[in-house]
């Protein structure tokens, strides 16, 4: 049996509805394939900061530190502002443990259909690689003049080479793992210092690697081409902010907000790498019990593949397939009027189940 030592932190709002959901089909698929997940709870959130004034302990880094992988639902609720929230647990985690790939799998679920007009079983495909630790999203170079009729805020944008190069690596790795192409996201025409020098390291890398197909697109004619033709797509490399607003645009093209995974990953492994979905904790369904599930869950099966366990993530996949495509049971933003806790359970009968086929 392989034992993990998992950090969780439901965090705010729906998060704390989601997590205990996935948390239930990890250890169902866990005990079939010899996987032992030990959580590890805390109950850092806004909650939290109310009565202590810190989103997590002045040593939670180091606690985290001490977790093989970090299973986070979302943080942020209306009473605490979001940037005070956001930069005390989130950001600095990815920060802290070097977490800087934000990867976003785009996939069309068996079962789903896209909101867009004519696309196929399968017709959208592919993984958005964020940059996640740099950035529009920093904080030097802030100021604010106020006082004067033209007040006035500015804040630097931070792209290193060491950072964006780290990022496109992997992103021109992945490329070759799969079919072969890489689309960039840029606005070279636009931001006319920091993208000019994404696009030159880009264009460097892609010299190096000459059998993936590159392409460079301005965000804005991506952000298009996402609705216009989802299915051209690879692997799209982007900014911090850039991934962020694609992988929102993703997860709609996939059917809802609340389905799309992601990982934050360390792929040097040296330090814990933190799952967490794309959506964040929807205030307004927490506590109504409509949040649906299938986000944390597939982030779950990403945390499967990332501890070395493809099988386990892929009967993780099948369950979900199975309940999308044989059973009534969707939450309402996929169209339904089940809850969670429903299509939990019909996640754990369709991973029963298959362990009798097996
Ligand atoms: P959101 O993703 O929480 O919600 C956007 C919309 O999608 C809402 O209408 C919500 O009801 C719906 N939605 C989201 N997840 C869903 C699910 N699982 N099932 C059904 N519907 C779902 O984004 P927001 O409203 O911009 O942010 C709310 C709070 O979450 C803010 O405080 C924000 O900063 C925070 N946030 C946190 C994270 C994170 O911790 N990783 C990510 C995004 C947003
Ligand atoms: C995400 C979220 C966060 C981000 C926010 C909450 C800071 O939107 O994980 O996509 O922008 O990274
Ligand atoms: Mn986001």
């Amino acid at each position: 049996t392989s034992t993990y030592r998992i950090a969780t932190i439901p965090g705010d709002g729906i998060g704390t509805e989601v997590v205990p959901a996935a948390q239930q089909v990890l250890d169902a698929v866990g005990s079939r394939h010899g996987i032992r997940f030990d959580w590890n709870e805390f109950d850092w959130s806004c909650e939290y900061y109310a009565r202590t004034g810190r989103m997590m302990p002045e040593n939670g880094l180091e606690v985290l530190a001490e977790h093989d992988q970090i299973f986070l639902g979302a943080v942020g609720y209306p009473g605490v502002p979001d940037h005070v929230s956001l930069w005390g647990l989130l950001v600095p985690i990815r920060r802290a443990f070097r977490q800087y790939v934000n990867l976003r799998p785009v996939t069309l679920l068996p079962g789903i259909d896209s909101p867009l007009r004519d696309v196929p079983a399968g017709g959208i495909d592919f993984l958005v690689v964020r940059e996640n630790n740099e950035g529009e999203y920093s904080e030097t170079g802030g100021r604010l003049y106020r006082g004067t009729p033209e007040e006035l805020a500015i804040q630097d944008s931070v792209f290193t080479r060491r950072g964006v190069d780290r990022v496109m690596r992997y992103a021109f790795d992945l490329a070759q793992c799969r079919s072969g192409r890489l689309a960039s996201a840029t606005k070279s025409n636009g931001i006319i210092h920091t993208m000019p020098f994404w696009d030159e390291i880009f264009r460097e890398l892609a010299a190096e690697h000459r059998d993936v197909e590159t392409s460079e697109y301005h965000i804005d004619a991506l952000a298009a081409m996402f609705v216009l033709d989802p299915g051209r797509f690879d692997v799209v490399v982007a900014s911090n902010l850039f991934g962020d607003i694609l992988t929102d645009l993703g997860a709609a093209i996939i059917g809802s907000i609340g389905i799309a995974p992601s990982a934050n990953l360390n792929p040097e492994g040296e330090h814990p790498s933190m799952f967490e979905p794309v959506h964040g904790s929807a205030p307004d369904i927490a506590g109504t019990g409509a949040a649906n599930p299938l986000g944390q869950v597939w982030t779950g099966a990403m945390m499967l593949d990332h501890l070395g366990h493809p099988q386990a993530a892929a009967d993780v996949m099948a369950a979900i397939s199975s309940v999308l495509a044989d059973t009534g049971a969707r939450t309402p933003d996929l169209g339904g009027t089940a809850s969670t806790q429903e299509v939990t359970a019909e996640l754990l009968t369709a991973l029963a189940r298959t362990e009798v086929a097996a």
